[in-house]
């Protein structure tokens, strides 16, 4: 069995705890260290710790230089300022601590984390019997990204697609359907394109009767009535536009290479047999109140106009449950079925309210307690070139697997330009991962409550902060390990290292500890940034330290191969963390 690898073992852990079994009172002091632009690290913590303990911060600065364990970890350390600590590790202790963790194969040194929980994540909820959109693009790329760092961290996730699958328009629909039988194709004879297209004509005509005919509405209305008393045909009618919604799904989200489980699609109407219980729960312990029939939630805090106060709907007065009804349920579901200790809801920030009003409405019910975090990751709008909220010349929302294609066939004029031995076929299949790791890169390099902008020139761009650049790095360097075929990487901490080689040394040993404080906060763009600069640091390296051309000496030769293979794992890791391909050859 391999032997574990512990976060301790990054340069950084290890200077942090040598520091801090240093320090006059080690139980619970942070050195709060980090890199630094004068020598590789600053401890600015000693200033709080001489506060605390009414002492002279340079002294006690001085004392830790006296008394640290040096262990072959330290070159240089110094006093400096007020009494912060300026340190310069080994070359030594840097090859020897990365060594380890490639020695370690596909975690890299990541150990995943002692107590791991249980997360619900909500993500990717489109509606049945309507077009995908850019927003349900961003919540699809946000939860999957987050989904794929909690689970190397240990954690353990479940995916709900809460998809849109419930509600008065399917009267309408379902009416139209019976009215005109075969405007659906059943769901297993057509593909997404096909299946998004009958939706879309369906919906538009029933919509157009309804809106004009008052007796096919009010044969809608009953419609509506039966789907929610159970009557079989019309329950098998509503089947027919979930299933053809679904194809319709499916090819999105394959497009968008991005896994999506069938039983984790699990919609609004799953939790219909749980509304009415949830709403007697409520009602019983005096939580939500009966206003004008309704069964509604009140919060002092939140108001609207006139300071008149905003109310939760979890009954309607007709009887009829909602969109809140459904996610009380789900809680009720993730936190006492699912065990789950933390839910994230990947959903439009626009919906923040909702969230708010549900978390709240729960806690008091007494189904979130302390034990359980629900967080609303709400997310940014997508804006077009022009800063507006990004739609067709037209005014009309852009088809999200138009912008895929788009974005794909951009991309295939990109690897065109760049490719020399690519067949028509290689270019294809990278012009996919180029122009979908695009579109996600744009989306996960901003921090997600952003709005950002759907630019396409800018994404595919081979310069700058883009998934493209990151992915020439890492075919960068399975380029040189292919022509160094003789030569096998091999770690050697008794080599003086070069600055690049420096730079690029401690910039991997920081993967980690990045990975993990990036999922601690839901912020896959910690990732991205970390990504990009590993990718600079990388161009500096191959521009200042020839790794086979020139030839330097042998040893150096094998260290520079390891430093390559182990930025290129590190790249391959850290994209697959966002959902992002890495190809071999670009
Ligand atoms: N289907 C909804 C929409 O398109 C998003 C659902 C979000 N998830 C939830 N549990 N409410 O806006």
């Amino acid at each position: 069995m391999a032997s574990v690898t512990s976060l301790t073992a990054s340069v950084h852990a290890r200077l942090s705890a040598a520091l801090t079994s240093a320090l006059p009172e080690a139980a619970g002091a942070d050195p709060l260290l980090r890199r630094s632009d004068r020598a590789d690290y600053q401890a600015n913590g000693i200033l709080a710790l001489a506060k605390k303990n009414k002492a002279n911060p340079r002294e006690l600065a001085t004392q830790v230089v006296a008394q640290i364990e040096n262990g072959g970890l330290l070159a240089d350390i110094e006093v400096s300022g007020p009494g912060f600590l300026n340190i310069t590790v080994s070359d030594k202790a840097i090859i020897e601590t990365l060594a380890a963790r490639y020695a370690d194969g596909a975690r890299l040194g990541v150990p995943p984390k002692d107590k791991p929980g249980v997360t619900v994540i909500d993500y990717a909820q489109p509606n049945v019997a309507k077009e995908m959109h850019v927003g349900h693009l961003r919540s699809a790329v946000i939860g999957d990204a987050l989904r794929g760092m909690l689970d190397f961290t240990g954690e353990q996730t479940i995916g709900r697609h809460h998809i849109g699958d419930w509600g008065t328009q399917f009267g309408m629909l379902i009416q139209y359907l019976i009215e005109h039988p075969g405007e659906l194709a059943p769901a297993d004879e057509v593909d997404g394109e096909q299946a998004m297209s009958n939706l879309n004509r369906v919906y538009k005509a029933s919509r157009a009767v309804f809106d004009s005919d008052e007796e096919f509405k009010e044969r809608a209305r009953k419609r509506v009535v039966a789907l929610q008393s159970g009557d079989e045909e019309t329950l098998r009618l509503w089947q027919q536009f979930v299933d053809e919604s679904k194809v319709y799904f499916h090819s999105v989200f394959e497009k968008l290479d991005m896994e999506v489980r069938d039983d984790e699609i699990v919609g609004e109407s799953a939790y219909n047999d749980l509304m009415p219980e949830t709403a007697r729960m409520l009602e019983e312990s005096g939580v939500a109140v009966r206003s004008e029939g309704a069964l509604v939630v009140f919060f002092d805090e939140i108001r609207g106009k006139d300071d008149q106060p905003v109310p939760l709907i979890v009954q309607k007065a007709d009887g009829g449950f909602g969109y809140a009804a459904s996610d009380l349920s789900a809680i009720r579901n993730r936190v006492f079925d699912l065990k789950a200790t933390d839910l994230i809801y990947v959903v439009d920030v626009r919906q923040s309210l909702h969230f708010k009003m549900v978390f709240e409405t729960a806690r008091r019910a007494g189904w979130l307690t302390d034990e359980v975090t629900a967080h609303n990751m709400g997310y940014g709008t997508v804006l077009g070139a022009d800063g507006k909220p990004f739609k067709t010349r037209e005014g009309e929302t852009v088809k999200l697997e138009d912008l895929l294609d788009e974005a794909i066939s951009r991309a295939a004029e990109v690897v065109r330009e760049k490719a020399r031995d690519l067949t028509e076929e290689e270019i294809q299949e990278r012009a996919a991962q180029v122009g979908i790791g695009a579109v996600k890169y744009a989306d996960l390099s901003t921090s997600p409550n952003r709005d950002y902008k759907f630019d396409l020139d800018q994404m595919v761009s081979l310069n700058g902060d883009t998934s493209v650049y990151i992915q020439y790095a890492y075919a960068r360097c399975q380029s040189i390990l292919r022509k160094s075929e003789g030569d096998t990487p091999v770690a050697h901490p008794e080599l003086e290292l070069a600055p690049a080689e420096r730079a690029l040394g401690l910039h991997l040993d920081a993967f980690g500890e990045t990975v993990f404080e990036a999922t601690a906060e839901y912020a896959p763009h910690k990732i991205a940034a970390y990504l990009y600069q590993l990718a600079t640091l990388l161009t500096k390296f191959y521009d200042q330290c020839p790794v086979i051309k020139p030839r330097p000496e042998q040893d150096v030769v094998e260290n520079r191969l390891f430093l390559v293979d182990l930025t290129a794992r590190t790249l391959h890791k850290g994209m697959a963390l966002l959902g992002i391909r890495t190809p071999e050859r670009l």
